[in-house]
């Protein structure tokens, strides 16, 4: 109940694409041919409201390889990189893997959902020169408003902070909730940001390693897209092209019918926790399938709970703390991207083994 992808199947219009491609038998080098950056355009425009043009554009071979290329191109070693924790573990070992000074911005709980603490964020903001956002939140899934990102992106702007705006979730946004891409929030948001989007949790095809990114700044964008193709990093496969042209195609459908189930998992969780475990309090998804569990008022020890999980419920789930430290003992993420009969066998055995 872990990794970040799901249990369901990639669908037949991604798989039949592939096969397709396999029957041509020759597997050379490949470039995205235009039909590919045309879905990808149309996706963007539809799904994030961004009129994007091709050269604003660039294949990337996956989400985190990205944030690692912007800031091997793009900060220098000791420059901070302001994050909001409990996060995506990669956002704070690139930084630190890389020498750059990591700097945590804590997210507060208001009403079951994360928020950003706005005092704390500017003032962290002026040791920073890049942030990178999870939009929507991973873990939790916390949907950020229009409003939360434009005061972001005027925070970032006053103190020349870019953003790296990892989209990568976006797509899943659940009903009752609106997806806003950072960069379409403002002129400000649209001159500081490089934008991260993909197919690859939406349609459970992350294995392709095919990602979009979209950087409307001309500055930004030439050292960018300069960095990535002059050290040639950022090439794609033939498979990463064709699933994300037939996902981008066909997708709408399955995507709408795959939001329903997961919303249906949603709800169950609520409503099991409310009825059989009402001391933990989570963070439920308004976007994606992570949601965000504090055991805290259990009355065990993080190392405790641990042990419970993995080896009495046998419910392997992320530790709280890989996503921010030690302020994040007794909370776990919990993947509910699975068919509803497996989240509530763990949920049963994760309740057994807390008796
Ligand atoms: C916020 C976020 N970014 C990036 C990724 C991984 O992206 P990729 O597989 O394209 O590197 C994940 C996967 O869980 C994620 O949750």
């Amino acid at each position: 109940m872990w990794v970040a992808d799901m249990d369901f199947r990639t669908p037949d219009f991604i798989m039949e694409a592939l096969r397709q491609r396999c029957e041509h038998e020759v597997l050379g080098y490949a470039l995205p041919p235009e039909s590919y950056w045309e879905a990808v355009c149309n996706w963007l425009l539809r799904h994030y409201n961004i009129n994007s043009s091709r050269e604003e554009l660039h294949f990337i071979p996956g989400i985190v390889s990205g944030i690692s290329f912007v800031l091997q191109a793009m900060t220098q070693p000791g420059e901070g990189v302001l994050v909001t924790t409990p996060v995506y573990p990669p956002f704070l070992n690139l930084p630190q893997d890389g020498h750059r000074q990591l700097v945590c911005s804590p997210l507060k709980i208001v009403d079951g959902r994360f928020a950003i603490d706005f005092e704390d964020l500017e003032w962290r903001a002026r040791q920073c020169r890049w942030m990178i956002l999870s939009n929507p939140h991973n873990p939790g899934g916390t949907v950020w408003g229009e409003e939360v990102l434009r005061r972001l992106a005027d925070i970032c702007y006053r103190n020349n902070v870019n953003v790296i705006a990892d989209e990568i979730h976006a797509d899943m946004t659940l009903s009752g909730h609106r997806h806003i891409s950072f960069s379409t929030v403002s002129q400000h948001a649209k001159d500081i940001s490089i934008t991260f989007m993909a197919p690859s949790k939406t349609f459970n095809m992350a294995g392709l390693g095919s990602s979009v990114c979209y950087c409307p700044n001309t500055s930004l964008r030439n050292r960018f897209f300069g960095y990535l193709d002059g050290y040639e990093v950022a090439g794609g496969n033939i498979f990463a092209y064709v699933g994300a042209e037939a996902a981008f195609t066909h997708g709408e459908e399955w995507l709408k019918q795959m939001l329903r189930y997961l919303e249906g998992n949603v709800a169950f969780l609520r409503d099991y926790l409310s009825a059989n475990l009402p001391q933990v309090k989570a963070v439920l998804p308004e976007a994606s399938y992570l949601a965000w569990l504090d055991f805290s008022d259990m009355g065990f020890q993080h190392d405790e709970l641990k042990d419970r999980f993995l080896n009495r419920a046998r419910v392997a789930m992320n530790d709280g703390t890989t996503f921010g430290g030690n302020n994040y003992r007794c909370r776990f993420r919990l993947n509910l991207g699975c068919p509803r009969s497996v989240l509530e066998d763990c949920l049963n055995r994760i309740c057994d083994a807390l008796k």
